[in-house]
């Protein structure tokens, strides 16, 4: 029977968990020095390895070699694990044994000892997920439990766990795996499968996961599924809709040459075959990263757009709209001057020249001018005739603290 590419490229001891290295370390360390917590949270973002530790951590347990960070994996307690079908590991699903019941269900067994190994071990995952009648219930026992169990709670949303159930637990944080260790691993996976894939084929993938290993080998599974040999880069960018570079590029071509329509027409194709567009996101924000020859303002505001871009359409905003917009805004902001060209022409203006201004007041008036006005050292900032250099400088500092470096025209300046 197939079996997916993320089932069978499990990690099966600690040393196959890529990109963990602090997690690895500590539950290497606790679990040789036998000072394992009973009550162990694994927290982290999908598809970084949270249920594949936990398998680990209960065979390196029950192992019948021993209590060791590397289980053998050959015995019949280790396989049994490994199969999910351990009578002393029991694995439970909490986005769908949630409730009160399902948590004293729990308690109940917590009584009874191992059946054929040294621990029993209790591994819930999704374990936000339960009620906090539920939570509440199990207080008592993750905080005490028979020395014979371990409890191994995982999650993608630590926040939703309360603070009393924490504070009880050992958390262990897995972090987005990063791009360069994914690649490695996929490269393993297709040299095993006997797969030829482009080195950049696998720069796609690895980038489009998001630090997760599950989706990249998801995306592997489907690029294989689609073509069984020689995967090309145009091959997996069509299968996980990431935009080959050369689109990337010439989508802000058009954007820096001011040419807002060829862009929008390009994002208008790219929706008809089916592009991700929080990938193709994602793409512009790392080509702006790179980009050499912009001013840092316009850098700036560009990255600034697209992140917002992001997170909208992470909000489940419809994403062309998003992408639309985000190329109107882009547009818009190359034509903003920069904040120095800005110093420049008030340095070099006589205040006489800034229409409504009130002689003999203080641009930037705190709401005490008038107590301020009685004191006799009180320099007149407000003589905007001045052809002192100084003050002068020291008003355009004003004006440019008080829009605190966003990039403005002179026009609106002058407001
Ligand atoms: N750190 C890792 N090192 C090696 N492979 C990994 C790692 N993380 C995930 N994988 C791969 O992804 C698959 C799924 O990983 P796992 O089930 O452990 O993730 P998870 O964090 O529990 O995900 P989810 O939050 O979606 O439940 C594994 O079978 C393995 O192939
Ligand atoms: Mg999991
Ligand atoms: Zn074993």
């Amino acid at each position: 029977m197939y079996k997916v590419l993320a089932r069978k490229y499990r990690p099966t001891k600690l040393s196959e968990i890529i990109g963990q290295d602090i997690a690895v370390r500590i539950l290497k360390n606790a679990i040789d020095a036998d000072r394992l917590h009973h009550a162990i949270l694994l927290a982290g973002p999908m598809g970084v390895g949270k249920t594949s530790t936990a398998r680990i951590i209960a065979k390196s347990l029950n192992c019948e070699k021993g209590t060791s960070s590397e289980p053998c994996n050959e015995c019949e307690s280790c396989i049994s694990i490994t199969k999910g079908k351990s009578v002393d590991v029991v694995e439970i699903d909490g986005a769908s044994n949630r409730k009160v019941d399902d948590a004293r269900n729990i308690i109940e067994s917590v009584k009874y000892p191992p059946l054929k190994s040294r621990f029993k071990i209790y591994i819930i995952d999704e374990v936000h997920m339960l009620t906090i009648e539920a939570f509440n219930a199990l207080l008592k026992t993750i905080e005490e439990p028979p020395d014979y169990v371990k409890f191994i709670f995982a999650t993608t949303a630590m926040e939703k766990i309360p603070d009393t159930i924490l504070s009880r637990c050992q958390i262990i944080t897995l972090k987005k795996i990063p791009t360069d260790l994914i690649k490695i691993k996929l490269k393993g996976i297709a040299e095993k499968e006997n797969v030829k894939i482009e080195d950049g084929a696998l720069d796609i993938i690895a980038f489009a996961s998001f630090g997760s290993m599950r989706v990249a080998e998801g995306y592997l599974d489907r690029c294989i599924a689609y073509k069984p040999e020689d995967l090309t880069q145009s091959d997996v960018s069509r299968v996980v809709g990431v935009s080959e570079k050369k689109t990337i590029e010439e989508y802000f071509s058009d954007i820096l040459s001011k040419n807002t329509s060829s862009a929008l027409s390009k994002l208008q194709l790219l929706d008809e075959r089916d592009a991700n567009f929080e990938i193709f996101v994602r793409q512009c924000i790392d080509f702006l990263l790179g980009l050499q020859d912009v001013v840092l303002e316009h850098k700036t505001a560009l990255l600034n757009i697209y992140y917002t871009a992001l997170i909208d359409i992470k909000q489940k905003v419809e994403p062309l709209s998003v992408l639309n917009v985000a190329t109107h805004k882009a547009s818009a902001v190359l034509s903003l001057e920069q904040v120095e060209s800005i110093i420049e022409k008030l340095s070099n203006m006589e205040f006489s020249d800034i229409p409504d201004n009130k002689q003999n007041e203080t641009v930037y008036d705190n709401g005490n001018s008038a107590a301020e006005e009685s004191k006799p050292e009180k320099k007149e900032t407000s003589n905007l005739q001045s052809t002192d250099s100084s003050e002068l400088d020291e008003n355009v500092r004003l004006i440019l603290k008080e829009f605190e470096g966003k990039i403005i025209t002179v026009e609106k300046l002058n407001k």
